[in-house]
Protein backbone atom coordinates (compact mmCIF):
# COMPACT_ATOMS: atom_id res chain seq x y z
CA UNK A 1 0.00 0.00 0.00
CA UNK A 2 2.86 2.30 0.41
CA UNK A 3 4.01 2.42 -3.20
CA UNK A 4 4.51 4.42 -5.18
CA UNK A 5 5.70 7.07 -2.39
CA UNK A 6 4.53 9.85 -5.21
CA UNK A 7 3.14 12.17 -1.86
CA UNK A 8 3.34 16.18 -1.79
CA UNK A 9 6.37 14.72 1.44
CA UNK A 10 7.96 12.53 -1.35
CA UNK A 11 8.51 15.64 -3.70
CA UNK A 12 9.43 17.68 -0.99
CA UNK A 13 12.09 15.69 0.58
CA UNK A 14 13.46 14.82 -3.25
CA UNK A 15 14.22 18.87 -3.21
CA UNK A 16 10.51 20.67 -4.35
CA UNK A 17 10.35 23.18 -1.35
CA UNK A 18 6.85 24.04 -3.29
CA UNK A 19 5.52 21.01 -2.25
CA UNK A 20 4.10 21.36 0.11
CA UNK A 21 2.00 24.29 1.60
CA UNK A 22 3.61 27.08 3.97
CA UNK A 23 1.53 26.03 7.22
CA UNK A 24 2.60 21.91 6.08
CA UNK A 25 6.05 23.21 5.89
CA UNK A 26 5.97 24.31 9.65
CA UNK A 27 3.49 21.10 10.29
CA UNK A 28 6.58 19.45 9.32
CA UNK A 29 8.98 21.42 12.28
CA UNK A 30 6.63 20.52 14.45
CA UNK A 31 6.45 16.34 13.86
CA UNK A 32 10.09 16.42 13.88
CA UNK A 33 10.58 18.60 17.30
CA UNK A 34 7.98 20.02 19.57
CA UNK A 35 5.63 17.58 18.41
CA UNK A 36 8.04 14.68 18.15
CA UNK A 37 6.05 12.78 16.03
CA UNK A 38 9.08 11.64 13.99
CA UNK A 39 10.23 9.44 17.51
CA UNK A 40 7.70 7.04 16.65
CA UNK A 41 6.99 8.09 13.05
CA UNK A 42 10.34 8.03 11.57
CA UNK A 43 10.95 10.52 8.75
CA UNK A 44 14.35 9.00 8.44
CA UNK A 45 15.28 6.89 5.02
CA UNK A 46 17.48 4.34 7.15
CA UNK A 47 15.18 1.33 6.77
CA UNK A 48 13.87 1.45 3.31
CA UNK A 49 15.05 3.90 0.23
CA UNK A 50 11.70 6.18 1.46
CA UNK A 51 10.11 7.29 4.75
CA UNK A 52 7.73 4.69 5.90
CA UNK A 53 6.60 7.10 8.58
CA UNK A 54 7.13 4.16 11.53
CA UNK A 55 9.56 2.74 13.21
CA UNK A 56 7.63 -0.63 13.99
CA UNK A 57 7.87 -0.63 17.20
CA UNK A 58 5.03 -1.08 19.40
CA UNK A 59 3.25 1.33 22.48
CA UNK A 60 0.23 2.18 24.37
CA UNK A 61 -0.95 5.54 23.60
CA UNK A 62 -3.62 5.64 25.65
CA UNK A 63 -6.53 5.28 23.01
CA UNK A 64 -9.93 5.10 24.60
CA UNK A 65 -11.66 1.81 25.09
CA UNK A 66 -13.64 0.16 22.67
CA UNK A 67 -16.84 -2.22 23.71
CA UNK A 68 -14.48 -5.40 24.38
CA UNK A 69 -10.93 -5.03 25.94
CA UNK A 70 -7.80 -5.12 23.23
CA UNK A 71 -4.43 -6.77 24.55
CA UNK A 72 -2.72 -5.86 22.13
CA UNK A 73 1.13 -7.28 21.59
CA UNK A 74 0.59 -8.41 25.39
CA UNK A 75 -2.37 -10.74 24.13
CA UNK A 76 0.41 -11.87 21.84
CA UNK A 77 3.59 -12.17 24.05
CA UNK A 78 1.63 -12.48 27.69
CA UNK A 79 4.25 -10.09 28.61
CA UNK A 80 2.21 -7.13 31.43
CA UNK A 81 4.31 -4.35 30.36
CA UNK A 82 3.16 -4.94 26.56
CA UNK A 83 -0.75 -4.96 27.73
CA UNK A 84 -2.19 -2.23 25.44
CA UNK A 85 0.74 -1.67 22.82
CA UNK A 86 -0.18 -1.41 19.17
CA UNK A 87 2.49 -1.25 16.17
CA UNK A 88 2.78 2.17 15.31
CA UNK A 89 1.05 2.77 12.70
CA UNK A 90 2.63 4.15 8.64
CA UNK A 91 0.84 7.92 8.23
CA UNK A 92 1.09 7.43 4.52
CA UNK A 93 -2.50 7.87 3.33
CA UNK A 94 -3.97 8.35 6.51
CA UNK A 95 -6.14 11.39 5.45
CA UNK A 96 -7.99 8.32 4.11
CA UNK A 97 -8.57 5.96 6.44
CA UNK A 98 -10.52 7.30 9.21
CA UNK A 99 -11.43 6.27 11.86
CA UNK A 100 -8.27 5.88 14.00
CA UNK A 101 -6.33 3.73 16.15
CA UNK A 102 -6.62 0.36 16.59
CA UNK A 103 -10.30 0.15 17.56
CA UNK A 104 -11.27 3.23 15.07
CA UNK A 105 -12.47 5.12 18.65
CA UNK A 106 -11.26 8.63 17.21
CA UNK A 107 -13.25 10.01 13.74
CA UNK A 108 -10.87 12.37 12.80
CA UNK A 109 -7.30 13.81 12.39
CA UNK A 110 -7.91 16.64 14.20
CA UNK A 111 -9.07 14.88 17.07
CA UNK A 112 -6.00 12.92 16.91
CA UNK A 113 -3.72 15.70 17.03
CA UNK A 114 -5.79 17.17 19.83
CA UNK A 115 -5.89 13.88 21.56
CA UNK A 116 -1.90 13.86 21.37
CA UNK A 117 -1.48 17.11 22.83
CA UNK A 118 -4.13 17.45 25.33
CA UNK A 119 -4.84 13.79 26.43
CA UNK A 120 -3.43 14.40 29.80
CA UNK A 121 -5.19 17.54 30.51
CA UNK A 122 -8.64 17.25 29.28
CA UNK A 123 -9.20 13.93 31.38
CA UNK A 124 -12.89 13.32 30.25
CA UNK A 125 -13.00 14.48 26.85
CA UNK A 126 -11.79 11.14 26.11
CA UNK A 127 -13.03 7.68 27.28
CA UNK A 128 -11.30 5.34 29.48
CA UNK A 129 -8.96 3.54 27.95
CA UNK A 130 -8.18 -0.21 28.54
CA UNK A 131 -5.06 -0.35 29.49
CA UNK A 132 -4.11 2.36 31.88
CA UNK A 133 -1.07 1.01 33.67
CA UNK A 134 0.99 1.04 30.25
CA UNK A 135 0.20 3.88 29.01
CA UNK A 136 2.81 6.25 27.61
CA UNK A 137 2.98 9.82 29.36
CA UNK A 138 6.21 11.26 27.92
CA UNK A 139 5.98 11.05 25.12
CA UNK A 140 2.35 12.65 24.28
CA UNK A 141 -0.41 13.91 26.43
CA UNK A 142 0.40 17.65 27.02
CA UNK A 143 2.76 18.64 24.21
CA UNK A 144 1.88 22.43 24.78
CA UNK A 145 1.22 22.97 20.69
CA UNK A 146 -0.45 25.97 20.26
CA UNK A 147 -4.07 25.93 18.13
CA UNK A 148 -1.87 26.90 14.66
CA UNK A 149 0.73 24.28 15.63
CA UNK A 150 -2.14 21.85 15.92
CA UNK A 151 -3.94 23.26 12.67
CA UNK A 152 -0.63 22.58 10.89
CA UNK A 153 0.30 19.19 11.77
CA UNK A 154 -3.68 18.31 10.53
CA UNK A 155 -2.18 20.00 6.81
CA UNK A 156 0.53 17.83 6.89
CA UNK A 157 -1.18 14.96 7.18
CA UNK A 158 -2.55 15.82 3.70
CA UNK A 159 1.04 15.91 2.40
CA UNK A 160 1.24 11.77 2.87
CA UNK A 161 -1.51 11.21 0.76
CA UNK A 162 0.17 9.56 -2.68
CA UNK A 163 -1.73 10.80 -5.82
CA UNK A 164 -1.45 7.60 -7.32
CA UNK A 165 -3.58 6.39 -4.51
CA UNK A 166 -6.23 9.18 -5.10
CA UNK A 167 -6.10 8.56 -9.04
CA UNK A 168 -6.70 5.16 -8.13
CA UNK A 169 -9.53 3.55 -9.93
CA UNK A 170 -11.94 0.74 -8.55
CA UNK A 171 -10.01 -2.78 -8.55
CA UNK A 172 -6.97 -0.89 -10.07
CA UNK A 173 -3.68 -2.87 -8.99
CA UNK A 174 -0.61 -1.12 -7.89
CA UNK A 175 2.77 -1.24 -10.45
CA UNK A 176 4.77 -4.10 -10.04
CA UNK A 177 7.75 -3.91 -6.87
CA UNK A 178 10.55 -1.72 -8.53
CA UNK A 179 13.94 -2.82 -7.84
CA UNK A 180 15.52 -2.73 -4.62
CA UNK A 181 12.27 -3.04 -2.25
CA UNK A 182 13.25 -6.27 -0.22
CA UNK A 183 10.59 -9.28 -1.21
CA UNK A 184 7.76 -10.09 1.11
CA UNK A 185 9.68 -13.25 2.19
CA UNK A 186 12.50 -10.87 3.12
CA UNK A 187 10.23 -8.56 5.15
CA UNK A 188 8.53 -11.58 6.84
CA UNK A 189 11.83 -13.24 7.93
CA UNK A 190 13.14 -9.47 9.40
CA UNK A 191 9.76 -8.91 11.03
CA UNK A 192 9.09 -12.37 12.03
CA UNK A 193 8.21 -11.70 15.39
CA UNK A 194 6.93 -8.11 17.16
CA UNK A 195 9.62 -6.87 18.72
CA UNK A 196 8.87 -3.24 20.94
CA UNK A 197 11.30 -0.47 19.27
CA UNK A 198 13.39 -2.73 16.93
CA UNK A 199 16.95 -1.31 15.80
CA UNK A 200 15.37 0.00 12.64
CA UNK A 201 18.82 0.15 10.63
CA UNK A 202 16.88 -2.91 8.64
CA UNK A 203 20.05 -4.74 6.47
CA UNK A 204 18.79 -6.19 3.47
CA UNK A 205 18.97 -9.94 4.63
CA UNK A 206 17.29 -11.19 7.10
CA UNK A 207 18.99 -10.72 10.67
CA UNK A 208 20.47 -13.93 12.57
CA UNK A 209 17.96 -14.10 15.74
CA UNK A 210 19.99 -13.96 19.05
CA UNK A 211 19.77 -17.24 20.96
C1 LIG B 1 5.62 7.04 21.34
C2 LIG B 1 5.41 6.76 19.96
C3 LIG B 1 4.51 7.72 19.17
C4 LIG B 1 4.62 9.09 19.05
C5 LIG B 1 5.66 10.01 19.70
C6 LIG B 1 3.58 9.51 18.15
N1 LIG B 1 2.84 8.44 17.74
FE1 LIG B 1 1.25 8.45 16.48
N2 LIG B 1 0.90 6.50 16.87
C7 LIG B 1 1.67 5.69 17.68
C8 LIG B 1 1.00 4.41 17.88
C9 LIG B 1 1.54 3.23 18.69
C10 LIG B 1 -0.20 4.50 17.18
C11 LIG B 1 -1.30 3.42 17.13
C12 LIG B 1 -2.11 3.51 18.41
C13 LIG B 1 -3.33 2.63 18.46
O1 LIG B 1 -3.82 2.18 17.43
O2 LIG B 1 -3.82 2.42 19.57
C14 LIG B 1 -0.24 5.82 16.56
C15 LIG B 1 -1.27 6.28 15.75
C16 LIG B 1 -1.29 7.52 15.12
C17 LIG B 1 -2.32 7.97 14.21
C18 LIG B 1 -3.52 7.15 13.77
C19 LIG B 1 -3.18 6.34 12.55
C20 LIG B 1 -4.26 5.40 12.11
O3 LIG B 1 -4.20 4.97 10.95
O4 LIG B 1 -5.17 5.07 12.89
C21 LIG B 1 -1.98 9.24 13.81
C22 LIG B 1 -2.74 10.12 12.84
C23 LIG B 1 -0.76 9.58 14.49
N3 LIG B 1 -0.37 8.52 15.27
C24 LIG B 1 -0.12 10.80 14.37
C25 LIG B 1 0.89 11.22 15.24
C26 LIG B 1 1.34 12.59 15.36
C27 LIG B 1 0.83 13.75 14.53
C28 LIG B 1 2.27 12.60 16.36
C29 LIG B 1 2.97 13.81 16.96
C30 LIG B 1 2.10 14.79 17.57
C31 LIG B 1 2.45 11.23 16.81
N4 LIG B 1 1.57 10.43 16.11
C32 LIG B 1 3.34 10.83 17.78
C33 LIG B 1 2.89 6.03 18.22
C34 LIG B 1 3.36 7.32 18.36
Amino acid sequence: MFRPFDAPIDDFWAGNRKALTVSQQRGLDVFETSGACSKCHLVGVSVWPNALLSDFGYDNIGAPGGSTKDPGLGGETGLKDELGQFRVPTLRNVALTAPYLHNGSIKTLREVIEFYNKKDLEKDRWGATDYPETVNHEDLGDLKLSDQEVDDLVALMDAFTDRSVLTMKKGQRFPEVPEGVPSREERKAFFMEPLPRVDVTMPRRPKKRAE
